[in-house]
């Protein structure tokens, strides 16, 4: 019995150590990811290591998403709670999507992945995983009148947005990718606001999450994705205005349609 509570004090205090660390990268993101491009797509660059090819790369480094969660969530406290399995829902949609069916859209023009990136991906992936799904499956106490709290159902209204506009743009941007051509000015719905309203949807869903979870772990994660895709969306839109000097419209923001 000491020993089983010497474990659980063990994850509690591990779990509390990777929250904090999870907050203080989110906000440490913002600087680097400001400065450095981050070498794949149509920033790729020599220096990065061996490549191999996006469909594999995007595969594995998504991965952990779901093998993870497969291992975590049923040793959680509260893995037969109904509303935890509920909050599962969303975040397995997500990442079946990006892990099994985003790798399968990938068009064969598009840039090969440095085995570096990927694999720093592939860290995050993991231990994100692990906050995420330890908490809405053991730490988290959702009773059953959590589904129907306002913090939950703006949340999945949220999120639900967020993955329309995430699913929608990244499609569209995948359909202007052909072999020996180059990239091109994404037109119609978002695009005429924003460069990146796949960046843009993909922050909106993990507010989403962090609404419907509720939790310092949703909005680690909620952060962390807008540090990180807040500056590259800046950087692609720097580049589309380098690329197309004279086409590309002027009124078009990176991220957030009238704002930024
Ligand atoms: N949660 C997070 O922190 C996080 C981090 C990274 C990515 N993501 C998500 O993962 C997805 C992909 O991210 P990404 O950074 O690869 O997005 P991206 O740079 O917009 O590229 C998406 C795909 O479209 C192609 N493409 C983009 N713009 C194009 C254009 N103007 N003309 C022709 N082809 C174009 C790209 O080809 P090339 O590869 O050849 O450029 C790539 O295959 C997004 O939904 C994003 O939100 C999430």
């Amino acid at each position: 019995m000491a020993e089983l509570d010497g474990h659980i004090a063990m994850d509690k205090n591990l779990y509390n150590r990777a929250l904090k660390a999870m907050l203080a990268m989110a906000v440490a993101t913002f600087i680097p990811t400001s400065f450095i491009k981050v070498p794949y797509g149509r920033h790729s660059r020599p220096g990065w290591g061996p490549s191999i090819s996006p469909r594999l790369a995007w595969f594995l480094m998504e991965s952990p998403t779901l093998w993870m969660s497969a291992l975590l969530f049923p040793h959680g406290r509260m893995s037969s709670n109904p509303t935890s399995l509920i909050l599962l829902m969303p975040f397995l949609a997500h990442y079946i999507h990006r892990c099994c069916i985003y790798p399968l859209r990938i068009r064969s023009g598009s840039k090969p992945l440095p085995i570096s990136i990927a694999a720093m991906a592939f860290l995050f992936n993991t231990y994100n995983t692990y906050l995420q799904i330890r908490w809405i499956s053991h730490y988290g106490n959702y009773t059953a009148g959590w589904l129907g709290s306002p913090m939950f159902i703006a949340g999945l209204l949220v999120f639900i947005t967020g993955m329309i506009i995430n699913l929608w743009a990244d499609s569209v941007l995948l359909s202007l990718r052909r072999e020996n051509e180059g990239y091109k000015i994404p037109r119609g719905g978002l695009f005429e606001y924003v460069s990146c309203p796949n960046y843009f949807g993909e922050i909106v869903e993990w507010l989403g999450w962090a609404l419907m979870t509720w939790s310092l772990a949703g909005l680690s994660f909620f952060l962390y994705t807008a540090a990180n895709l807040g500056p590259r969306a800046a950087v692609h839109h720097d580049w589309y205005h380098e690329q197309f000097p004279e086409r590309y419209p002027k009124s078009r923001k990176a991220l957030i349609p009238f704002v930024y």
